[in-house]
């Protein structure tokens, strides 16, 4: 399987010596009550950032809690997805929470040029855990020098001690390397973890969704984490990589 999760050998601290690390460890019905939750180090990124009449894309919107954060701070958001039905909720609740800056349009992120989403220039492209190399691609393509690229994806740590971990995660060095390939300067990059601990492996179903349970089941990497459990280890790794890039002007040849 496909892991952008490239270096776990690799000292991150070597290769990104600004990254701004906060990590705790908790109980797990202590670390439910936020996991689900858009994670504070990405909204301090929002908040630092002017969104006032800028278009913002936020691509994998999902039911939209991100473009309506960019909404209420002043954008004019299209949010896409390729799920008809978590569409359908975004829409439903702009409509009843009268937000009329914000719209929700059916697309593939990773295969649409991002100008086919949205009329007039993108200002910012933003993400809550939906990240991809294709992503970045088209975010650098869809942004002016000065654009903002936004997002929070899983680090390679999270899910560890399930070995494989997660499919869509990134650490520091390949994430920054993605985006100066793809003419971006990195200006803010965070690992925000959290460790939950448990006494037995059952509470594990309670903390995790129950599809997640059963794809693990079916890829092996609940057993991963029942030997982890075994072996004295009663912890699941939640850690994800936050970053605010800016588009850099074109490079241009001088000979
Ligand atoms: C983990 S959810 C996050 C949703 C939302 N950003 C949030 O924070 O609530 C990931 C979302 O990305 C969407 N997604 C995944 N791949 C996509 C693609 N290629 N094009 C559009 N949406 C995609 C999924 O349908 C899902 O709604």
């Amino acid at each position: 399987m496909a892991s952008y999760a490239a270096h776990p050998l690799r000292d991150p601290e070597d290769i990104v010596p600004d990254v701004v690390r906060e990590s705790r460890t908790l109980p797990w019905r202590e670390a439910a009550k936020e996991s689900d939750a858009l994670r504070p180090m990405l909204m301090e990124q929002f908040r630092h950032e002017d969104f006032r009449g800028k278009l913002v894309l936020d691509v994998g919107t999902g039911e939209g809690r991100l473009a309506f954060v960019a909404a209420h701070a002043g954008a004019r958001v299209v949010g896409v997805d390729l799920d008809r039905t978590k569409l359908m909720h975004a829409r439903a609740y702009a409509g009843i929470r009268d937000f009329r800056n914000v719209e929700f349009v059916l697309g593939d992120v990773d295969k649409t040029p991002y100008h086919e989403f949205a009329r007039d220039p993108i200002g910012a492209v933003v993400s809550n855990l939906c990240m991809s190399p294709e992503i970045v691609w088209h975010a650098s393509r869809a942004l002016r020098p000065g654009g903002a690229f936004v997002f929070c994806c899983h680090h390679g740590d999270h899910w560890k001690e399930t070995r494989r971990g997660s499919q869509w995660a990134f650490y520091e060095d390949v994430m920054t390397d993605l985006l100066q390939d793809n003419r971006f300067e990195v200006t803010f990059m965070g690992v925000d973890t959290t460790v939950a601990r448990f006494d037995e492996l059952r509470e594990v179903e309670l903390f995790l969704r129950d599809s997640i349970v059963r794809r693990w089941v079916e890829d092996g990497r609940w057993e991963e984490l029942s030997d982890s459990f075994a072996r004295g280890e009663k912890q699941l790794t939640l850690s994800y990589l936050v970053v605010k890039a800016r588009k850099l002007a074109a490079a241009y040849e001088t000979t």
